[in-house]
């Protein structure tokens, strides 16, 4: 266990206004009245690990994040079960993760147990914060580096700041989405940041998602940078299909987010007669298994969005393709349920995935 200090707030929120947030928690609309700030020094290592009054910070207008995007991020929640007590979901694979992408960014490596620590205890210090789980709502846990150093110089910073901030959330989408399968953008080439958790990859997104809201879609289906032609995720979420044969396909992982939830529901696959089934995938096949039945349902998954359903897919050289009857289908309404209820606790936890506060 790592020495954390506590400086608490002079101003916290008061109940009233912390019930009034949680009633109506939007995404990122509340931040909850404390965060984690770990800085790291090469040579001296992560230095004084301290749980401070949330606030903003002072950078160095030269701080290398801000002009060359040394930045990596997670995302995890926190449940409240209905004896109250406030559960992590798998947060050692966001710990690991969040290693790999520091790795790739070239940043200092965060140790997983400390990752892991300052974690429970923000949400510890933090539980009034977490909501009462009504419409699955929860407590978004935002674990984030930045390169911290003044340097202009295009290389490796040497100090870097770790934190973790929270903000109560409902659900990300309330609604079934469509995906533009845009011909113009990419998110990720072989060799590239695809696989790390980093904000440039969603800045180069958000042009996309303008593209994908002007045809008539709330996503982009992001294909391989070499051809267009090989699916790899959506959005800022990954894409699984159920075949009208019983299998669970989602696209093999490369270039494409290693998700915490795309990983449990492939290890879920079997409890719902689906066979899980990690491949190339290609638009095509996509199109035209949708077109023909093929494909039955198609789904997209992160922390976020949990499970969310894609009802359509639009693109310059098919347009509008629905999938089924344009509804949710029961596979992923039942994968939904289950991971949900895990998380929650009202579904047995079988493979250990569940961590109490
Ligand atoms: C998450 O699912 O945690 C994400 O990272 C999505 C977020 C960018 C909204």
């Amino acid at each position: 266990m790592a020495e954390f200090s506590l400086t608490r707030t002079t101003h916290p929120t008061s109940p009233a206004v912390r019930q009034a947030a949680l009633a109506d928690p939007g995404f990122g609309r509340h931040y909850v009245d404390h965060m984690v700030v770990i800085d790291y020094v090469e040579g001296d290592g992560w230095q004084d690990p301290r749980i401070l009054p949330m606030s903003d910070w002072s950078l160095h207008p030269a701080a290398a994040v801000l002009h060359y995007g040394q930045e990596i991020f997670e995302g995890l929640k926190a449940y409240r079960r209905d004896d109250d007590s406030i559960w992590l979901f798998r947060p050692d694979r966001n710990a690991a993760r969040f290693v790999n992408s520091a790795r790739r960014l070239g940043m200092a490596e965060l140790p997983e147990d400390l990752f892991v620590e300052a974690v429970e205890r923000i949400v510890a210090l933090e539980r009034d914060w977490v909501p009462a789980g009504e419409n699955e709502q929860s407590l978004y846990i935002r674990p984030f580096m930045i390169a911290s150093e003044a340097l202009l110089g295009v290389r490796e910073a040497k100090s870097y700041r770790f934190s973790v901030i929270c903000t109560p959330v409902g659900p990300y989408y309330s609604e079934p989405v469509k995906l533009w399968i845009t011909p113009n953008y990419t998110r990720a080439a072989i060799g590239g940041t695809g696989e790390a958790k980093c904000g440039g990859n969603y800045a180069a997104s958000l042009v996309a998602t303008e593209e994908a809201y002007a045809n008539g879609c709330g996503q982009v289906l992001w294909t391989d940078g070499a051809e267009h032609k090989w699916v790899e995720e959506c959005g800022t979420m990954n894409v699984m299909f159920v075949t009208a044969d019983g299998e669970l396909l989602t696209p093999s992982l490369g270039s494409i987010l290693p998700g915490v939830t795309r990983d449990s529901i492939l290890k879920l696959a079997d409890a719902h007669g689906l066979k899980a089934v990690e491949r190339p995938i290609s638009v095509d096949e996509v199109l035209d298994g949708v077109e023909s039945g093929q494909i039955a349902e198609v789904f997209a998954c992160g922390t976020a969005a949990v499970v969310t359903p894609i009802v359509g897919f639009n693109s310059p050289q098919r347009g509008v393709a629905v999938v089924g009857d344009g509804q949710p289908g029961p596979k992923t309404e039942e994968i939904r349920r289950h991971l949900v209820d895990i998380q929650f606790g009202r579904a047995e936890d079988t493979f250990g995935w569940t961590r109490r506060v």
